[in-house]
Formats: structure tokens, C-alpha cells, sequence
């Protein structure tokens, strides 16, 4: 695994990260610890989790392995605040975010959060008071860097514009829905993502499962898998992706898989990892097995004619104007003509 700057500004991560949303959930303890393992001697360095997954088993069983093996200074741990406010709080608030720091710090057993996100935007508490709070932990030494997710392109340059005009901290890192299967990101929060160097660490880059190839069009999925436990759950919730859209992202995906002798799963990976702004990928899994298997895309390079052709079976379909007037003849969105790149200099303007 190759290492990339998280944005202009931020620390030096894996290209693939451990996203840990199932431990506590689908994974139990002593399977999440050989996921960590696994992530750790191959080369990975960045764990994501949130106060929220699982009520905050993932980050205890995070804390648990860190101390079993003497510490985490060697991993970059991202959690994240909002979802979560303690009582007669709100989201984003000071309050919120100086009391759910300290339950992140005690559950992970560490001293400092490497990478502290906010879980998405709070419509009730101005950017101002939660970007002094950060500010004040960062100062602390509570917190090195800090993040956002799960906003729109105005949010993000509103949060940016404030943090500056205030000598607040900047955000270094974004947390985007982003895969071959939903692209919204790239109208407005990848540009403005581009445009104050901040890197990007997409969530769902497996679609949920979707790109992996496990989902037909004809049968509602059963059986331990994620829509088999839940057909309804979340943005890949099976009557909401399986369209006609979907299976022709799935069959180009599949083509190019097939020309490579590959999974479906690392050519869908590959292709983000070369996407402009993409610093690490979130991995999710439920297992050592699937974390295995999802490692070793790590290696591939697409040629520019098989991401072509995926760029092109998933293009968004822009509207009219603003966003199609700065399409080009060929139907390719602007970004679609920015240089892309293999795993390692996808990330950042100061790719290592
Ligand atoms: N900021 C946010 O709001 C936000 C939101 C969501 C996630 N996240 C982060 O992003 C991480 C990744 O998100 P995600 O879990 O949705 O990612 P994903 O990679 O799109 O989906 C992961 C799921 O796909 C299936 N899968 C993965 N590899 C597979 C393989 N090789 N073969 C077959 N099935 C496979 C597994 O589900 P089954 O086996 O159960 O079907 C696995 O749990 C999370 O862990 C979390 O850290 C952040």
C-alpha cells in the first residue's frame, strides 16, 4: 500500500483505510482485532470510526486492540462528532463537541485524536462556534487535524472561508458518499474540496456492497449479507439502487474486471483511488476475508482507456445549466478531463 498527504495540510495516510462501521455490528470483537491485524501488517495506517458506530463499541474495540499492542502512534484514528450531542445539546454545538470529544478519548484509550470530523452539517449551530471549539482542542493538544462530512459544496466553502477569516483550524480532510455508483460529489464538493486542498477519504466506495457484484436485478438479496439483513438500509437500499442506472455501472465494471482477471470489487476501487482529491479509500467490510480480498486492489492501475469507459458508464448526467454548461462535446464532465492517476498520486498536490 502507497502512501498519500491528506490534502495540503494534513498527515501522511495509507491510500486504503480500515473503515470500522461494522465492528460491535456484523463483527464481533476478536474478528474486528484480526481486521486491524490484517490492516496493520499490510501497510495501512488510517482507521476510521465515529462515536456513533455501534453506540461506540467500535471505538472501545479500536481502544482495546490499541492497548493489546502497546499503543497506536504508528496508525492515524479518525472518529468523528455530531451525531451523538449529549443532553440538552446541539449537534455541532461548543457544548456538543468539547463533551463528545472527551467520551471519544476515553473509549479509543489515547491521549489525542489524530483526525477529528464533524459527521455532517448542524443547520442550528453557526460554523463559528463549532470550528472555535475544535480550535480549542487542537490548542489543547486533544486534537491534531480536523475534518468534515456529509456536506454540500456552499457548506464546505462557508466552513473553509470562516475557519481562515478567523485563523480557526481549516479542515484537511472531507468524507464523502463517493463510488462509481453515486457521483453527486463531484458538482460541487470535489471542486471546492480541489480548490482549498483538502483531501478526500470517500465512505462507501463498495457502494455498500453493490459494486462487488453480489446484487441482482431480479431478486431481492437474503442471507448474511448487508441488504440480505436489511433490503431498506441506508443510500444502498435495494429498491433505491437497483435501477436501470446501476446495472449498466455494474456491467461496465464487470467488463473491465473480466479483461484483468480481477474482482469486481478492485477495479471499482482502483477507479476512485485515481479520481482527482482522493487521498484514501474507506474499506468497509465484515471480515478479515472480504478486508483480504479488498487489500489487494491496492496494487492495480487502470489503463486511461478502462477508466474511460467506467468514467463514461457511470457519468452523472449533469442538468443543463449551471453544471452541463461546462461540459465538454463528448457529454465528459470537466473533472473527467483532469489528469487521474494510480494509487499514491490521486491524492493531494503533494502526492509521496
Ligand atoms: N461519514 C459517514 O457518514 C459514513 C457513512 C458510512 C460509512 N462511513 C465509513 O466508511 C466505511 C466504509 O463504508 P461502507 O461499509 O459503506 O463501505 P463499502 O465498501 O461500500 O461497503 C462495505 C460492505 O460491502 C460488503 N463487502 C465489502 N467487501 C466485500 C467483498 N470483498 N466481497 C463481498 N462483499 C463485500 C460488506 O457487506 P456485507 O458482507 O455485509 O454484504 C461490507 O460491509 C465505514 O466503515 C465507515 O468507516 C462513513
Amino acid at each position: 500500500m502507497s502512501l498519500n498527504s491528506l490534502g495540503r495540510a494534513g498527515p501522511i495516510v495509507s491510500t486504503h483505510a480500515l473503515g470500522t462501521m461494522t465492528f460491535g455490528a456484523e463483527t464481533d470483537e476478536a474478528e474486528a482485532h484480526r481486521m486491524l491485524d490484517l490492516f496493520a501488517g499490510r501497510g495501512g495506517t488510517l482507521i476510521d470510526t465515529a462515536d456513533v458506530y455501534s453506540g461506540g463499541v467500535s471505538e472501545e474495540i479500536i481502544g482495546r486492540w490499541g492497548r493489546a499492542r502497546g499503543g497506536m502512534a504508528d496508525m492515524i484514528v479518525a472518529t468523528k462528532c455530531r451525531f451523538a450531542p449529549p443532553a440538552g445539546s446541539r449537534g455541532a454545538a461548543r457544548r456538543s463537541v468539547l463533551r463528545c470529544v472527551e467520551g471519544s478519548l476515553s473509549r479509543l484509550g489515547t491521549d489525542a485524536i489524530d483526525l477529528y470530523f464533524v459527521h455532517g452539517w448542524d443547520k442550528d449551530t453557526d460554523p463559528v462556534e463549532t470550528l472555535r471549539a475544535l480550535g480549542d482542542l487542537v490548542t489543547a493538544g486533544k486534537v491534531h487535524h480536523v475534518g468534515w462530512s456529509n456536506v454540500t459544496g456552499w457548506q464546505l466553502e462557508r466552513i473553509c472561508a470562516t475557519a481562515r477569516a478567523e485563523g480557526l483550524p481549516v479542515p484537511v480532510a472531507l468524507q464523502p458518499q463517493y463510488s462509481l455508483l453515486d457521483r453527486g460529489v463531484e458538482w460541487e464538493v470535489l471542486p471546492c474540496a480541489l480548490e482549498n486542498g483538502i483531501g478526500m477519504t470517500p465512505w462507501s466506495p463498495l457502494g455498500g456492497g453493490w459494486l462487488t457484484g453480489k446484487y441482482g436485478a431480479g431478486a431481492r438479496p437474503t442471507g448474511a449479507t448487508r441488504l440480505g439483513d436489511d433490503p431498506e438500509r441506508g443510500l444502498e437500499a435495494y429498491d433505491r439502487r437497483n435501477t436501470a442506472r446501476t446495472h449498466t455501472v455494474l456491467g461496465a465494471v464487470r467488463a473491465v474486471a473480466a479483461r484483468h482477471g480481477r474482482p469486481m470489487s478492485h477495479v471499482a476501487l482502483a477507479w476512485l483511488q485515481a479520481r482527482p482529491g482522493v487521498a484514501s479509500l474507506l474499506l468497509g467490510a465484515r471480515s478479515a476475508a472480504q478486508l483480504s480480498a479488498n487489500l489487494d486492489a491496492a496494487g492495480l492501475c487502470l489503463p486511461p482507456e478502462d477508466m474511460d469507459e467506467l468514467t463514461r458508464a457511470s457519468a452523472p448526467g449533469l442538468p443543463d445549466y449551471p453544471y452541463g454548461f461546462v461540459q465538454d462535446w463528448s457529454g465528459v464532465s470537466h473533472w473527467d478531463r483532469l489528469g487521474t492517476g494510480c494509487a499514491g498520486s490521486g491524492g493531494s498536490a503533494d502526492p509521496i
